[in-house]
């Protein structure tokens, strides 16, 4: 039975995007602002209204930061309104059947402390709260689900295969790298500091690892560290690293391109030059969006939630405090000062 809270009105801190953004962003095009929010949902409507737990940090936010001459992949945010993102919510009223007050689930909300959901069957139930419910926001949320279909369903791996992750202890590459050894793959993690080189090793339990911020040769490191070749190179990162990677692969090896964050701040973007090795090695790159893989959340949740609970897979995440922090924290991607996946705690259970 859907139910309703009253129609009381609170003070509703939010995040909106000043201005258009080329080039490196600043945490400058973003204010934060306070208005108010109504904590009903009008008598008759299928909508919710969600308190905001967490909110996620995602690198494909940049694109949304600038205007588009084409329309891209994602529309660009609009000026002066809140940000949207995903986030972890508890639901504090409803006029949907299929959720209820106190529910706790996950899905795209705004970067504010109270939302307004106008499509709630867009939103996932969380079936694991006894796991940390900032989870959902990565390991158990998009990039957890992004690094799972994007690894298995895209790079179609073997077990003793090589495997390549750029931006491995982020987000998503801290999974890919655990879930290709637990498949029985020898895996080596590119990363932009000691620390988090560290951390791959000792953590996440790479084979090898390397801080690319030191390497003067990208091509030599690469055959150093895979004297035989990549089978599998998950991308996110793109650019010159790319163009490395190329120069490396195995014949038949799988590229499943998931993200190229060197280039989302570039007006002119890096040409890669020898992308006829994936005729002459017979290569297969393809992209992957995670929205074509909700239709195995459930399946993978339970799979990762067991990962988990049976320490097979470890997970880092970077929380800042507080709405306030959350502009700084979004531009912190694009400088690697996140460690592990990067979220907001917008309010604590
Ligand atoms: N296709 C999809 O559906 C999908 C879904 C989720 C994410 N993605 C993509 O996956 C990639 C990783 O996302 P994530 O959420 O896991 O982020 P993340 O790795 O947690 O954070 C971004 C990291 O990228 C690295 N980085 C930033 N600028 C760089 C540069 N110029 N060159 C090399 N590395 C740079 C930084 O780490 P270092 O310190 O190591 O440099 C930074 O910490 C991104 O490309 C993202 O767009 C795609």
């Amino acid at each position: 039975m859907a139910s309703t809270a009253t129609g009381e009105e609170v003070p509703n801190k939010r995040v909106v995007l000043k201005y258009y953004v080329t080039g490196f962003p600043s945490a400058d095009a973003m204010e934060v602002l306070t208005g108010t929010a109504s904590l009903a949902v009008p008598p008759g409507s299928s909508v919710m209204v969600v308190k905001n737990l967490y909110i996620s940090c995602d690198p494909y936010m940049r694109d949304r930061m600038t205007k588009h001459e084409r329309p891209s992949y994602v529309p660009e945010f609009v000026l002066g309104e809140t940000l949207v993102n995903f986030g972890v919510c508890k639901v504090i009223a409803s006029g949907h059947s299929d959720y209820k007050v106190g529910d706790l689930v996950w899905g795209v909300t705004g970067w504010e402390e109270y939302t307004l959901v106008t499509e709630p069957e867009s939103f996932f139930k969380i079936h694991h709260p006894e796991l940390p419910l900032s989870y959902y926001t990565g390991v158990l949320g998009m990039p957890g689900l992004t690094a799972w279909a994007g690894f298995f369903q895209v790079g179609k791996p073997k077990k003793g295969e090589y495997v390549f992750v750029s931006a491995a202890s982020g987000a998503v590459g801290q999974l890919v790298g655990q879930l290709a050894k637990l498949t029985g793959c020898y895996v080596v993690g590119s990363a932009g500091s000691d620390e988090k080189v560290n951390l791959l090793k000792n953590k996440f339990g790479f084979d090898e690892a390397f801080n690319y911020k030191k390497e003067a040769d990208l091509d030599a490191t690469l055959r150093r560290y895979f004297p035989e070749g990549i089978d599998i190179y998950f991308e996110s990162v793109g650019g010159p690293t790319l163009e490395a990677v190329l120069e490396n692969m195995r014949p038949h090896g799988r590229i499943p391109a998931c993200g190229m964050i060197s280039q989302y701040n570039l007006e002119e973007k890096h040409g890669v030059r020898n992308i006829f090795q994936v005729v002459a090695k017979r290569l297969r790159m393809e992209g992957l969006l995670v929205f074509d893989y909700y239709s195995d959340y459930y399946k993978f949740e339970e799979e990762m939630a067991g990962y988990l609970k049976e320490g097979k897979i470890s997970y880092v995440e970077d929380i800042a405090e507080g709405l306030e922090e959350a502009p700084a924290a979004l531009i912190g991607l694009f400088t690697g000062r996140n460690v592990g996946k990067q979220l907001v705690a917008v309010a604590r259970e």
